[in-house]
């Protein structure tokens, strides 16, 4: 059996009522929502809307009409950044971030004459608020951060970040595809005027899922136009949410899977999943810590770590330790960048990556003691 520590890339496995759930939307009602007037369409509309409702409760998002749904985290991203920024406006964002924010920022700031600051983090990846105060200037439109980092799992101060943002009327974007579903996000408390977040990580739904929430009164342009179900008449997109960022037909199914992903989390506790998976990081990252070639990048700290051992073994590359561990322990990691480049660089690892260990929700100390065991026979050979 595979020991799967690969959860920050898409969580494995799904809880049953996930994978039930969908073959029943797929066998009993799964028409096309909001395009038809039959039982069948209007039975797959209320469950989307049921979805949204129970999504945006998760995240204290009160008008479930503000959220619409997007494929993945990456595809709300660029259309919460690339939707809002026009030439001349400055965005601050921090050296943790994936590419997924990265990329469009820096295209942005190529093409379309958008300045971009990317705060320097510490060595652990830790923000420090006031260097985010100091790079404020007086056209900086949005503040775009990650709730924490995908390569070693940092927690960025997200509420902090956000009573800057508001203080100073700027809008804040935040990044939740790392932590969500682990760390209790409300947007209205972070003070996030848009939240971006994948289904298919901690959230244990399915991949092609995510969302994008846009804050009620922020003014948000399209770049994609379609078919909405709505004002058919209409030879343009319609400016009101969710419609106008939901052109063509959603992913119900997987829809209903993200949402039950959530009722799982509901019905489990958030706190108690998120102190279950830190006794599980706490417990490996001692284990690694006892390894003498092995140095680790992670915080031991539930208040600083949403559940990622990031380790390498001096001298060896990333890759071949995530190599070994897959074939002769069966130990499921991601080793290499990361698609996170500039988060490697700021904590030391951009040359040789790092072998990165994921939690998951249904990890067992078993699992974990196996792979310390692994640990060590493999600091064992590197004698
Ligand atoms: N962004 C995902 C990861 O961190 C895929 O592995």
């Amino acid at each position: 059996m595979m020991i799967y520590l690969d959860n920050a890339a898409t969580s494995y496995p799904k809880p049953e009522t996930v994978i039930n759930g969908m073959v029943q939307c797929m066998k009993d009602y799964c028409a096309n929502p909001g395009r038809g007037g039959h039982a069948l369409s209007v039975a797959s509309g209320k469950a989307v809307m049921e979805a949204r409702e129970t999504i945006s409760s998760f995240f204290g998002i009160k008008n479930p009409l503000q959220l619409s749904f997007t494929k993945n985290a990456t595809e709300a991203i660029n259309v919460g950044i690339k939707g809002i920024l026009k030439p001349g406006d400055h965005v601050i964002s921090t050296s943790m971030e994936h590419n997924s924010v990265v990329r469009p920022l820096k295209t942005l700031e190529k093409e379309s004459g958008i300045e971009v600051t990317f705060i320097r983090c510490s060595e652990f990846g830790e923000l420090d608020i006031e260097d985010l105060k100091k790079n404020i200037k007086k056209n900086t439109k949005m503040i775009v951060s990650t709730l924490s980092s995908n390569v070693n799992g940092i927690i960025m101060p997200v509420g902090d970040i956000g009573k800057v943002a508001r203080e100073k009327g700027i809008l804040f974007l935040l990044d939740a595809s790392q932590g969500a579903g682990t760390i209790k996000i409300d947007v209205e408390e972070i003070g996030a005027d848009l939240l971006a977040f994948p289904g298919h990580k901690a959230l244990l739904g399915p991949q092609g899922t995510g969302g994008l929430y846009v804050k009620e009164g922020i003014k948000i342009n399209t770049l994609i136009q379609g078919g909405t179900g709505s004002h058919s008449e209409n030879l343009f997109q319609p400016d009101f949410m969710p419609d106008m960022l939901e052109s063509g037909t959603v992913n119900t199914p997987g829809i209903i899977g993200l949402s039950l992903g959530i009722k799982f989390i509901e019905n489990m506790g958030l706190d108690i999943l998120k102190s279950n998976k830190f006794a599980l990081v706490k417990r490996l990252w001692e284990g690694a810590n006892e390894v003498k070639q092995i140095k680790l990048y992670s915080k031991n700290d539930i208040h600083k770590n949403s559940g990622i051992v990031a380790l390498n073994f001096e001298g060896v590359d990333s890759s071949e330790v995530s190599y070994v561990l897959d074939k002769v322990y069966g130990i499921a990691t991601r080793a290499g960048l990361h698609c996170a480049p500039m988060a490697h660089e700021t904590i030391g690892t951009r040359a040789s990556g790092l072998v990165r260990f994921s939690i998951g929700c249904f990890n067992t100390m078993e699992e974990i003691d196996h792979t310390i065991r692994a640990l060590e026979e493999i600091g064992a050979n590197l004698k």
